[in-house]
């Protein structure tokens, strides 16, 4: 099938570089010029696992293509997918004006019947926005061109992008265009193993069911975080809970890490969008906004920590920072909690080296020339002469460290993991103070 992405970023590139392995032939738009570029000479603007060999395999088959001409792309594709951004507005509403612009694009220069496809994550009424803004270009013109819009969300996660797109746990297709349907049907079929993975709903349903999905999840880590401040307190070990409670399959284990509070550009914008969608219909959602209080507190928990342990005022301090990205396997800082620690140890006049084996030139990027901001090129190159270990991100290669290096290499031998990376009396048998997340009375 000839299909058109519209927006080269995470889900964009993963989808079209995904599609085309599937045999389609796929043309990747995108308004930045430098992305599209980057591209054509062979790289990839982002690093997602993976992506790089199923990019260029896909290239050399001549499947998949990247241009800057939207009249190229409108032409191209009978299925256009919509992929572009769609940040928090500032009351955290979502912002449109990407998904519309790209809306607008189809219906200024379609001439054949096209399936327009909203991948991007849309409140609920977005694909009748989408609808009018694509009619009302038809009608500029006086074309009568057909077209049908389907709410396609996308449920693939950053680090793990290509796998969960070729290996789906659903696909949700709102549609009521039944052609739209067929077309969505034969794209998706080779997705398809053992069962039909295609749940087709009406559209407000599909759009509802990505943020649904992101609120839901969103909900266990904040309700696991606020346990583990209560474990703390009642010393208890929010990691045999976890386990506890997840062996029960209506609760079960995924999404029940407690940790220093859930970043990325999905979950806390999600989130405020949805609470958003519902105060603008009269409906406050009490349980979501509670979920959204809890992870901002929660950004702030290692530095609470810290400060116990250092007092307010923690100039001339210098910490070891490992882990910079939201999560580990992508070098995405969207929301991440390491930009909050970072901002409030330098408001206590501290500074900071830190590690991370990705997102250093994202940091650099985000910080720019912050005097108090330091890289290192190794974890244990953090170390030296730092004050105390912080630890961020869950990264592979920071979970067996070598603790006496760290011993030695503090100036105060104490390691605050805001991931839980390892077992408390391992780490204190190094003579090590470890405080980590709902483990234990804390210090
Ligand atoms: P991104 O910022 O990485 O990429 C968006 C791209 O769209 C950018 O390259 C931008 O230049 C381009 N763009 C903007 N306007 C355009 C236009 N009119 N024409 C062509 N290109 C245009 O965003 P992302 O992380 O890929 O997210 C895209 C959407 O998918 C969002 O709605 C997001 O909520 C949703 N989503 C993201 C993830 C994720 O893990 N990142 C997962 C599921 C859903
Ligand atoms: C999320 C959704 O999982 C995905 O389905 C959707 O399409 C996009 O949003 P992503 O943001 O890439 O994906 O990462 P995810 O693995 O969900 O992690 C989000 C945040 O939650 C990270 O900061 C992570 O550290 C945190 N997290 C995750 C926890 O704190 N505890 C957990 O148990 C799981």
């Amino acid at each position: 099938m000839k299909v058109s992405v519209i927006g080269t970023g995470y889900v964009g590139l993963v989808t079209g570089a995904c599609l085309a392995e599937m045999g389609n032939d796929v043309l990747c738009l995108d308004v930045d010029p430098n992305k599209i570029r980057i591209l054509e000479e062979g790289g990839i603007p982002i690093h997602e696992p993976g992506l790089d060999a199923v990019v260029a395999r896909n290239v050399k088959a001549g499947r998949l293509a990247f241009t800057t001409d939207i009249a190229r792309s409108v032409a191209h594709g009978t299925l256009q997918f919509i992929a572009v951004g769609t940040p928090p507005d500032e009351d955290g509403s979502a912002d449109l004006q990407y998904v519309l612009a790209a809306a607008r694009n189809i219906g200024r220069l379609m001439s054949d019947y096209k399936v327009v496809v909203d991948k991007s994550t849309v409140p609920v009424g977005t694909a009748d926005k989408v609808r009018a803004a694509i009619a009302d270009e038809l009608a500029q013109r006086g074309s009568d061109a057909r077209f049908a819009v389907v709410s396609n969300p996308e449920f693939l996660k950053e680090g793990a992008a290509v796998d969960d797109f070729m290996r789906p746990d659903r696909i949700i297709v709102g549609a009521e265009d039944e052609q739209a349907i067929l077309l969505m049907r034969a794209l998706y079929a080779p997705f398809n193993r053992n069962h039909d993975k295609v749940h087709v709903m009406d559209v407000r349903s599909a759009e509802l069911t990505k943020y649904a999905a992101n609120a839901m999840l969103a909900t266990r880590i904040s309700f696991m975080n606020e346990l583990a401040l209560l474990a703390e307190k009642m010393g208890a070990d929010i990691e045999q809970v976890r386990q506890g409670i997840g062996s029960d399959p209506r609760i079960g284990y995924h999404f029940l890490y407690a940790g220093c509070g859930y970043g990325g550009s999905c979950f806390p914008k999600d989130v405020k969008a949805l609470i958003q969608t519902a105060a603008q219909n009269g409906q406050q959602l009490k349980v979501l906004q509670a979920v959204e209080d809890a992870n901002d507190a929660q950004k702030l928990v290692l530095v609470d920590k810290i400060v116990r342990r250092f007092g307010e005022d923690l100039s001339g301090k210098r910490f070891a920072v490992w882990g910079l990205a939201f999560k580990p396997n992508t070098d995405d800082m969207r929301e991440a909690t390491s930009r909050v620690v970072l901002a409030e140890l330098f408001k206590r006049g501290a500074s900071v080296t830190a590690y991370d084996p990705v997102a250093m030139d994202e940091a650099r990027r985000i910080f720019g020339d912050e005097p108090r901001l330091t890289y290192a090129d190794s974890p244990s190159g953090a170390l030296d002469g730092a004050d105390a270990l912080v630890i961020v991100t869950e990264w592979k290669e920071f979970r067996s460290p070598d603790f006496e290096r760290i011993k030695a290499s503090l100036k105060t031998p104490v390691v605050f993991d805001g991931r839980n990376l390892y077992e408390p009396s391992l780490v204190q048998s190094f003579g090590l103070d470890y405080q980590a997340i709902g483990r234990g009375a804390a210090a």
